[in-house]
């Protein structure tokens, strides 16, 4: 979804060639997100004028159509501010017009970026429309420039500060958002805000920062700015209410130890991929926060006056990825890095937390909740995609195990039913990024009533990692491509490992939880035989399915996830229709599609539903399909009289992350042979930051 960078230069001479480059260089990191255009905006040659350039397509375009602009490269600034924006389309179409910055007039006044999406932008419109403004996009972020616009204006005489300005705007919107906004007016200062969209900032200095925290500036009056409350028409009226009263304090963290300011450099971004080669020092924004950026200092001020929960200081922490985990390395996409990542990712997940020869499991990001979560009545997963599948995976272990009633819900359909839940819920919400609207949605609606609420993320510093009660990171490293995989099997690991510690203390499971680990500690090994068959997966896909128009993917008890998974796989990657199809199902439906054209890939692992499986296959040859039969090494009548994938036997629960690999690699192949952009599927974004 859209990305957002920002890049601020205190005291560091930089001309504008360098800070260009920068800001496409941070959008191309974000690139991974999904988006359809790109756009930027810096300083003019004179302080009334800001400079935009947008485009359809590429940042590459973007960098194509900047590097053709009759401007003076070589301008140089101690200070400067630019932002720069990757959109993914939710209100009007790609087009230049709609791409962002956006502007508030032709003057580019207020120019701002945002990921999000606003809800009464409509509302907002109208009456800004009443009041004589004219739209030039159909974006729903325009009317938030135009309406900075409206209210600086109404407030002119009254030396109104950034921060003030936009926190008088930022009261008048709902629905999600991260922004930055920059100013002709305010020279060198940006604000940045979030609610719902994630938004960080990193520093970068030569020298040491004094503190290592910045302090929240909590406004003591009622209202932090004294606006009254809104107006019936949707706006507070700008010219009534006091100054603000703000408790200015010193940003201690930017002073070097010496007391003085120092050169610094600020980085804004949608996620840490953009800020990580230049710095690791980074600030995590909570929602409302509204961040100043001005004179090498950066003050955090609340929205609203504080409820007395929030923290009064922002850490700053030091990022955990390297460089080289953001880049392709000699692999030619991410996806396929990310699928060879997998024997080390899951042994990363494992690390420290599996003791192998005590067969122990310790999760210390469930410390101090355990017990409480042993005595829930019901263990509600809540997830999106390829997370509700690995929820899906890991739900018969966690039964069978804790002997919880579990259940498994999509997170958008789970809201769309108002499920009830109470307060002797467990909710475990699983997320890639930590930041998908609908897991976060559906997140704060069970906090609200009271249930206890579990995080398995793999985004340290993520909403669902934050605003969760407690939970897992599944220590994955970054997951660029589109399509999720090395995720998926450490998400997995991650809810078995739970489900796991969770029944340690049932004497009766020992021998299940030991046949589980044994399993765990040979799976890296595993993974890897299964990479080894790249080159026949290759064939596979080449001489048998890429001319297919659909296909179908079948199994039972845990390989009903890895159906479900590896369909999601080949649809978004390779655009071929494919559908995961629960076997004991078929004969209620779906043979009516089984003849000796329709290409089946049928999951006939070994466990204790074989027998099951192989009527499902029955029916399927009965009616002249031909099924491609992904079953364990061995199992020679099946491998004799059938065209097989075959992988190592592991224990049943375990079985579908070894499964799961020949399927992400076909989806893999299938789409290098269909020429489509395999990071960057089309209509797809990594992060689904809006509903
Ligand atoms: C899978 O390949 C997807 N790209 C998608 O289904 C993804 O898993 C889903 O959008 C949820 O994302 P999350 O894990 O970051 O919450």
């Amino acid at each position: 979804m859209c990305g957002i960078f920002g890049y601020l230069n205190f005291l560091v001479e930089r001309d504008r060639r360098f800070v260009l480059d920068t800001l496409i260089k941070g959008l191309s990191r974000l690139e991974y997100r999904g988006y359809d255009s790109a756009g930027l905006a810096v300083d003019g040659d004179t302080e009334d004028q800001t400079f935009i350039f947008k485009q359809v397509g590429k940042v590459a375009a973007l960098k194509k159509l900047v590097d053709t602009q009759e401007i003076d490269f070589e301008k140089s600034y101690i200070s400067h501010c630019g932002m720069a924006h990757t959109r993914w389309a939710t209100h009007g179409q790609p087009s230049q017009l709609n791409s962002h910055p956006h502007r508030s007039d032709n003057h580019n006044e207020f120019t701002l970026v945002h990921n999000g999406i606003i809800t009464n932008y409509k509302e907002i419109k109208t009456l800004l429309e009443k009041k004589g403004f004219s739209f030039e996009t159909e974006t729903d972020t325009e009317c938030v420039a135009k309406l900075t616009k409206y209210l600086y204006d109404s407030q002119k005489n009254s030396d109104i500060t950034f921060t003030d300005l936009v926190k008088m705007v930022v009261k008048e919107l709902e629905g999600s958002f991260a922004f930055i906004f920059k100013s002709t007016h305010f020279p060198n200062e940006i604000v940045a805000t979030r609610r719902g969209s994630p938004l960080l900032i990193g520093v970068k200095t030569a020298k040491k920062l004094k503190v290592d925290f910045v302090d929240v500036e909590f406004g003591n009056a009622p209202d932090a700015i004294n606006i009254p409350d809104k107006d019936p028409t949707g706006f507070m009226d700008p010219t009534e209410g006091g100054r603000p009263q703000m408790n200015r304090s010193l940003s201690r963290a930017f002073m070097s130890e010496d007391g003085m300011p120092q050169p610094i450099e600020f980085f804004l971004a949608s996620d840490a991929s953009a800020i990580v080669e230049h710095t690791k020092r980074v600030l995590y924004l909570e929602d409302d926060d509204i961040a100043h950026i001005a004179d090498g200092e950066l003050h955090i001020h609340r929205l609203r006056r504080d409820d007395g929960n929030s923290p009064a200081t922002r850490s700053i922490q030091t990022l955990e990825i390297e460089l080289a985990e953001i880049m392709k390395g000699s692999f030619d996409h991410f996806m396929q890095k990310e699928i060879y990542e997998q024997p080390e990712s899951v042994v990363n997940t494992m690390r420290g937390r599996v003791n192998f020869e005590t067969h122990k499991v310790t999760l210390g990001g469930l410390r101090g909740y355990l017990s409480i979560i042993r005595r829930a009545r019901r263990i509600v997963f809540i997830a999106c995609g390829t997370s509700f599948h690995s929820c899906l995976a890991t739900r018969a272990i966690f039964e069978e195990l804790t002997e919880i009633p579990s259940q498994v819900d999509l997170a958008s359909d789970f809201l769309d039913r108002r499920t009830p839940i109470f307060r002797d819920d467990v909710c475990v919400f699983v997320s890639q990024s930590g930041e998908t609207a609908d897991t976060i949605m559906a997140m704060r609606y069970c906090l609200e009533r009271g249930a206890v609420c579990v995080g398995i993320t793999n985004t340290v510093g993520s909403s669902i990692s934050r605003e969760t009660h407690c939970g897992v990171h599944i220590n994955a490293g970054p997951e660029i491509g589109v399509a999720s995989t090395k995720a998926y099997t450490s998400q997995y690991i991650a809810l078995v490992m739970m489900a796991i510690q969770l029944s340690e203390d049932r004497l009766s499971t020992t021998k299940r939880r030991e046949e589980i680990i044994d399993g765990l500690y040979r799976l890296p090994g595993h993974v890897k035989e299964v990479l080894a068959q790249d080159a026949n997966l290759q064939k596979l896909a080449e001489e048998t399915l890429s001319k297919e128009k659909s296909l179908l993917l079948m199994g039972r008890g845990y390989q009903n996830a890895t159906c479900l998974e590896g369909a999601l796989k080949i649809k978004e990657i390779s655009y071929m229709h494919s559908e995961g199809i629960l076997a004991g199902e078929l004969k209620h439906g779906p043979l009516a599609l089984i003849d000796e054209n329709m290409p089946v890939i049928l999951i006939m692992t070994k466990d204790s539903l074989y027998p099951k499986v192989q009527s499902a296959l029955q029916q399927v040859t009965a009616r002249k399909g031909q099924p491609i039969i992904i079953c364990n090494t061995g199992d020679d009548n099946l491998i004799r009289d059938y065209k097989t994938i075959q992988v190592p036997q592991t224990a049943d629960c375990l079985q579908g992350l070894i499964n799961i690999i020949p399927l992400q690699l076909l989806s893999y192949y299938l789409a290098v042979l269909g020429n489509i952009d395999v990071d960057f599927p089309r209509n797809l974004a990594k992060s689904v930051t809006v509903e």
